[in-house]
């Protein structure tokens, strides 16, 4: 990125910043600037982390001095009393004007028609060793919510490996890598041969599992064909051709719950089917319809909430907005839990699925850093 400033301005307790390249300007008080210094007496060089005493800063604080250095590269403040100076580069201001909650990528929805075309995958070997293909793998995951490695050894060491290539495993009440037949381990329809509906993991869970892994070990057994499909596309449809509908799932908390009473564990926590951060920009699906608690609303609010959730399964289980594939051994599939839902197959015969949940900032700074390696921006 290469961020260049036209006009830097005082206005009153604010300094007015414009841009070379015509984007909108950018306001920022003068003790934001001052608090946010970026010298090494207010920041500290290796961790970036704050040392400036914020709360000893006047709260009127003005500068002597205001300019532009290096061809508006560089805005120079130099502060009134202390004639502290403060530098920041174009870019660190530019970059303010992004959305932090979201990574920085272009996504783009699919249904399956189109996942058809892209299928995207990368090589074992490679993804190990090379970082251009760890990468790719992780671009794809943000592009299409999913990936698959292939070629992978159906060991749980190799399985590991790959979720230890991208970031520490998540510890959870499953565990942490875990694996399952249908042995009814957990309280889970997972540990069973049943058919499971299209649905998010974790909605039980303040923080669910950003990223989830598969690796099949075993298949000796007819059915189990595994479903991926896109939630952030059945919410462009829903926002286009039932828009009261989409509205009332970004409206409606609702509650999950995960009970084991063996264990003693009773996890909570809710939040609307479609959750929007402050921008109003789409950050997370969130349907289980198996571990939604009980809850009322209003008797109005109630009828238009089973409208619209009824409207959002169906939408699930429209197979043109399915990708249908067995999952086999030697293939991994990484999936982003906050976007893409999943479902599987009743089976009959002997299955052994492991895996593995992986945080959702863990795998973002990963790719984070992978883009500055590469000299990307990110
Ligand atoms: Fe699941």
């Amino acid at each position: 990125m290469s961020a260049t400033l036209s006009a830097a301005t005082i206005r009153g307790s604010e300094v007015e910043l414009n841009w070379r390249d015509g984007a909108p300007g950018l306001k920022l008080p003068l003790l934001w600037l001052r608090d946010n210094c970026q010298c090494d007496e207010s920041r500290h060089p290796q961790t970036r982390q704050r040392l400036v005493d914020t709360f000893r800063i006047p709260a009127d604080i003005t500068a002597s001095s205001i300019a532009l250095e290096q061809d508006g590269r560089v805005l120079r403040l130099e502060w009134d009393g202390s004639g502290h100076v403060s530098r920041f580069d174009a870019d660190f201001l530019s970059e303010l004007r992004a959305d932090p909650d979201v990574l920085p990528h272009s996504f783009t929805t699919w249904d399956r028609d189109s996942i058809a075309q892209a299928a995207p995958q990368v090589p074992y070997s490679a993804f190990l060793q090379d970082e251009a293909t760890l990468k790719e793998f992780l671009e794809q995951v943000a592009r299409h919510g999913f990936s698959f490695v292939e070629g992978v050894p159906a060991t749980p060491a190799a399985t590991q490996a790959i979720a230890r290539r991208i970031a520490y495993i998540r510890e959870t009440i499953f565990g942490g890598y875990w694996g399952f037949t249908a042995n009814m381990e957990h309280k889970d329809t997972a540990y069973t041969s049943m058919a499971i509906g299209p649905h998010t993991d974790g909605t039980y869970s303040f923080d669910a599992p950003g990223y989830q892994m598969f690796h099949c070990l075993a298949a000796e057994c007819s059915g189990g064909e595994n479903v991926l499909i896109d939630g952030f596309r059945i919410a462009e449809l829903m926002r286009r051709e039932h828009p009261a509908d989409y509205r009332t799932l970004t409206e409606v908390l609702i509650p999950g719950q995960y009970l084991d009473d063996s264990r003693g564990i009773h996890l909570m926590a809710r939040r609307p089917l479609f959750r929007l951060n402050d921008l109003g920009r789409l950050v997370q699906v969130s349907y289980n319809n198996y571990d939604r608690a009980p809850f009322a609303l209003p008797e109005a609010q109630q009828a238009a909430f089973y409208r619209a959730l009824g409207r959002f399964d169906a939408y699930c289980n429209d197979t043109t907005l399915q990708l249908r594939r067995r999952l086999l051994p030697g293939s991994v599939l990484l999936f982003d839990n906050w976007r893409v839902l999943h479902a599987r197959d009743a089976y009959v015969g002997y299955r052994h699925l492991a895996g593995a949940y992986l945080n959702k900032e863990d795998v973002e700074s990963r790719l984070r850093f992978l883009r500055v390696a590469a000299g990307e921006p990110v």
